[in-house]
């Protein structure tokens, strides 16, 4: 007999719990992409900008954050799906975006897509994603949202084209990122030589050699580009062309007066990434944003932002009735819950899923997306919750303000 639509073969069980008894849960996939990545590959995507302090902020704040739980209610089975911008998704986090995903392993963003798409959770394509947005618009046609930086060349013709091209797609959200008004100062990546274009020093090359699964996966795949940019370079483009293209072309950043043209033009909802203060959130909604996502691009670019899940209950009070949800520093389901808990409508993640494909390959995201959502049922269950929709009800607490309420 079949097993239901959703369920696992029993093959399929076996290797989910075998793989759960090793990865457990997020440190253990760094480890696993650890030891499949080059260190230069590992260290760029690890790494935040500077000192990394906004890295270590990002996770202090999750672990601050107590919930107290009420208990009394019995056999527990929480529905975890949740409800955004007019539609159900099956689980109360997203993917967030990312670019160059296949430098980690070829074809990442395909597989994360159709994990999103099996999964119904929202993925956010990146601009600079290695994939092009009508690959993976066909594999994920109900959850893909699309994530735009600025191309302000020639009036923003590429961006208002990128556009179109979404909305021809269906892809019903956009997500402008606000946050990269220069670029970041990675200081990893200047050690590490990793730069466009990329000439390996011979640390890099041992390296390389040191991966030899990776390096025989690039060697066969070749090197990662920037797909969807493809139409606006002229001639056949090499995927290093395409990665130069991007990295003089893009220039995230956005004024609120382009915001309000991209919302005049953009048919679908609107998203904001990358707020983090109250003023731009009352901003956001002046302009039409439908929603905004609180983050500090998880550390990546300004080294002494506050943590996201901290602005998180301001921006939410700013924001008015508009979607809020948050990114930066989730490693669990233990956290997504935390976000909701604090505000959120839903919570997103980054770096674990990079993690997860370089660690168990095509089938990471599927992987992912049963460890997160196992850790959120169980959350609900521990503190007594049933439904998403409660969790704003939920008592929390900061332990760095002494055990006081978290307030906003
Ligand atoms: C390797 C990498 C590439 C990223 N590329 C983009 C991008 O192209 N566009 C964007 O808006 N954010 C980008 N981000 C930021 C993520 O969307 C997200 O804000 C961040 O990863 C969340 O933090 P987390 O990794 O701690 O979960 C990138 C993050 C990483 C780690």
């Amino acid at each position: 007999m079949n097993p239901p639509a959703g369920a696992l073969s029993r093959s399929a069980q076996r290797r989910q719990a075998a793989r759960e008894a090793r990865y457990p849960c997020v440190a253990d996939l760094v480890e696993g992409a650890r030891a499949r990545l080059p260190s230069f590959v590992m260290a760029t995507v690890e790494a935040g900008c500077g000192d990394n302090a906004v890295v270590r902020r990002n996770r202090a704040a999750f672990d601050d954050i107590a919930l107290l739980p009420r208990h009394g209610f019995g056999r527990c089975e929480p529905s975890l799906s949740v409800s955004l911008f007019g539609r159900d998704y099956a689980s109360p986090f997203g993917i967030a975006p990312m670019g160059l995903g296949a430098l980690v392993r070829p074809k990442l963003e395909e597989s994360l897509a159709r994990a999103a798409q099996a999964a119904n959770i929202p993925y956010v394509l990146s601009t600079a994603a290695s994939a092009g947005l009508e690959t993976i618009g066909r594999i994920a046609p109900d959850v893909l949202w699309f994530q735009l930086f600025g191309l302000p060349h020639n009036d923003h013709r590429c961006t208002f084209d990128l556009m179109r091209r979404a909305g021809e797609l269906g892809v019903q959200t956009l997500v402008l990122t606000l946050d990269t008004p220069v670029r970041a100062h990675r200081p990893q990546d200047v050690r590490n030589r990793l730069a466009v274009p990329f000439r390996p020093g011979p640390a890099a090359l041992l390296q390389m050699l040191g991966r030899p699964r990776w390096l025989a996966d690039m060697l066969r795949a070749g090197p990662p580009g920037c797909e969807s940019l493809r139409p606006y370079v002229d001639g056949p483009a090499t995927p290093a062309d395409l990665v130069r293209f991007a990295a003089t072309a893009i220039e995230g950043g956005f004024s609120w007066a382009l915001v309000r043209r991209i919302r005049d033009r953009w048919p679908g909802r609107l998203v904001v990434k990358g707020v983090l203060h109250p003023a731009d959130a009352r901003e956001a909604r002046a302009v039409g944003a439908d929603g905004i996502l609180v983050s500090n691009h998880g550390g990546r670019t300004f080294d002494a932002a506050p943590a996201s899940l901290d602005m998180l209950p301001k921006v939410r009070a700013a924001g008015g009735d508009g979607a809020v949800m948050v990114d930066s520093g989730v490693r669990s389901g233990l956290d997504v819950v935390r976000a909701l808990a604090c505000g959120a409508d839903m919570a997103f993640l980054g770096r674990p899923f990079l993690y997860a494909v370089a660690a168990l390959g095509e089938e990471g995201g599927d992987f992912l997306i049963r460890l997160l959502r196992e850790d959120v049922r169980r959350t609900l269950c521990q503190i007594g919750v049933s439904t998403c929709a409660d969790l704003g009800k939920v008592e929390t607490r900061s332990m760095r303000a002494g055990g006081a309420a978290h307030q906003p």
